[in-house]
């Protein structure tokens, strides 16, 4: 059997779990500030809400997605991106009855096929929200500054914001037919796949990471420059609104995202770091996707980062989250007796939230000191029968070796543990 984990999959664990609970943490809690409430969705769907949702003609749906048919027969997909479930359920359970906006945010594990590499893996996690029900470029430029904020209350600092607009689906009409004109004479020296794209969806070839095929498109026009009045009205007011709210951002006209349910808006927060995976965070606005869905006209907007890629970039910084310092207290037991009155003990210090352990393996009483050192406790107490008749023991405060005599109950043993550590 194989060992490892699948590629492009990876385990998390201690103590690195700790600092994704903490990010967790602090994306909940900043979520909650802004006024959305989380969304738990199924890690797999009907192929269809990502055929119809995320759009045919993206590489997530032509090349990236795991789906399979389940025993009925029934074609499921595990999910590639949060948004079109999300607008799923938001149509599922008639939320558009509900007063707007309707703000869900989500955690969430997602899978694609993909090449792997450093950033780039084939189950991937992402804190994302969105916003349904308002087509106010106020909702834009909060969502964008919801990330902002989140980054800088982590410390992040060397990230870029790039905006763009890629117009509704009539200034998209008119420009495939302005790009397809630019691209036929030159569409052969393209890669097979942008050949393929000239017909689905020429939008998509500005988006190709053939670094020959970005070269040749340098000069080609831009959907940018030729948005109708009102969506270039709807741009010009997010950028008021980020500039209001000292949000610095930089305008990237080629900026088209992976996704065809973009309309107006789309932003991407990019590392400044060479080396690593670029995009951390990418959103926009998608006005037709709760109908494309089966919803009513429904505008949203949102985004989603990368938890991997934050993690990197955190570390790239140097702005990782420290883990709490906490006194965990370790019971050594001499005998039986002790070891049953180490487990009654601990029990009612883990009721008091102290971190309690005692042995649970029958080790002796050098094999415990030596694991309560190698494991990361702060504290430990000798329990035999002196100490169950008197009622006390010495508390050692192993970084030292400092002990003092405490009685064994919770609130005694709660006031001596390092008071900077006690939570
Ligand atoms: P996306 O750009 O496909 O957008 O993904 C968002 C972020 O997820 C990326 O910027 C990146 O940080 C991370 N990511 C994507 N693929 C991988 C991967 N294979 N390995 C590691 N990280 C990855 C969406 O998914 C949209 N649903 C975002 C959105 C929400 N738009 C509106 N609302």
């Amino acid at each position: 059997m194989d060992q490892a984990a699948p590629r492009g999959t990876r385990d998390i664990l201690p103590p690195e779990s700790g600092i994704w609970q903490q990010l967790e943490e602090r994306f909940d809690d900043i979520c909650q500030r802004y006024g959305y409430g989380e969304i738990r969705l199924p890690s797999f769907e009907h192929t269809e809400v990502f055929a119809r949702g995320v759009g045919d003609s993206s590489d997530i749906v032509r090349k990236e997605m795991y789906t399979f048919d389940d025993r009925a027969g029934r074609s499921l997909t595990l999910r590639p991106e949060g948004t079109a479930g999300v607008a799923r359920a938001f149509v599922q359970h008639g939320l558009s009855s509900e007063a707007y906006p309707v703000k869900l945010y989500y955690r969430m594990n997602l899978f694609r096929y993909e090449a792997v590499q450093k950033g780039r893996q084939r189950e991937f996690n992402q804190f994302g929200a969105e916003c349904f029900g308002s087509a106010d470029p106020a909702v834009d430029a909060e969502v964008i500054g919801l990330v902002d904020r989140f980054l800088a209350e982590l410390g992040l600092t060397a990230v870029r914001l790039e905006l763009n607009s890629i117009g509704c689906p009539d200034c998209r009409s008119n420009y495939h037919e302005t790009l397809r004109d630019w691209l036929r004479p030159r569409i052969a020296s393209f890669c097979p796949d942008c050949q393929q794209r000239f017909e689905m969806n020429p939008l998509r070839i500005l988006d190709c990471k053939v670094p020959e095929d970005q070269a040749r498109l340098h000069d080609a026009p831009l959907l940018f420059d030729g948005l109708d009045p009102d969506c270039r009205a709807h741009f010009e007011r997010v950028t008021e609104l980020l500039d209001a709210q000292g949000i610095r951002y930089q305008i990237n006209p080629r900026i088209v995202r992976g996704l065809d349910y973009y309309s107006r808006t789309v932003f991407e927060f990019i590392s400044e770091n060479v080396g690593t995976q670029g995009t951390i965070c990418g959103g926009g606005r998608y006005d037709g996707l709760v109908a494309a869905l089966g919803g009513g006209e429904v505008p949203g907007c949102g985004f989603a980062m990368g938890v991997e890629r934050l993690l990197m970039e955190l570390e790239a910084q140097s702005c990782l989250p420290s883990l709490p310092a906490r006194s965990r207290l370790y019971l050594a037991s001499l005998d039986r007796a002790a070891q049953t009155a180490a487990a009654g003990l601990a029990d009612r210090l883990r009721q008091e939230g102290i971190t309690t352990c005692s042995d649970l393996v029958g080790r002796s009483l050098r094999a415990q000191m030596k694991y309560a050192a190698r494991s990361g406790f702060s504290h430990v107490i000798v329990l035999g029968s002196d100490e169950l008749a008197s009622g006390s023991g010495r508390l050692r405060r192993l970084s030292d070796g400092a002990e003092e005599e405490v009685r064994l109950d919770a609130d005694a043993i709660r006031s001596r543990l390092d008071p900077r550590t006690a939570d």
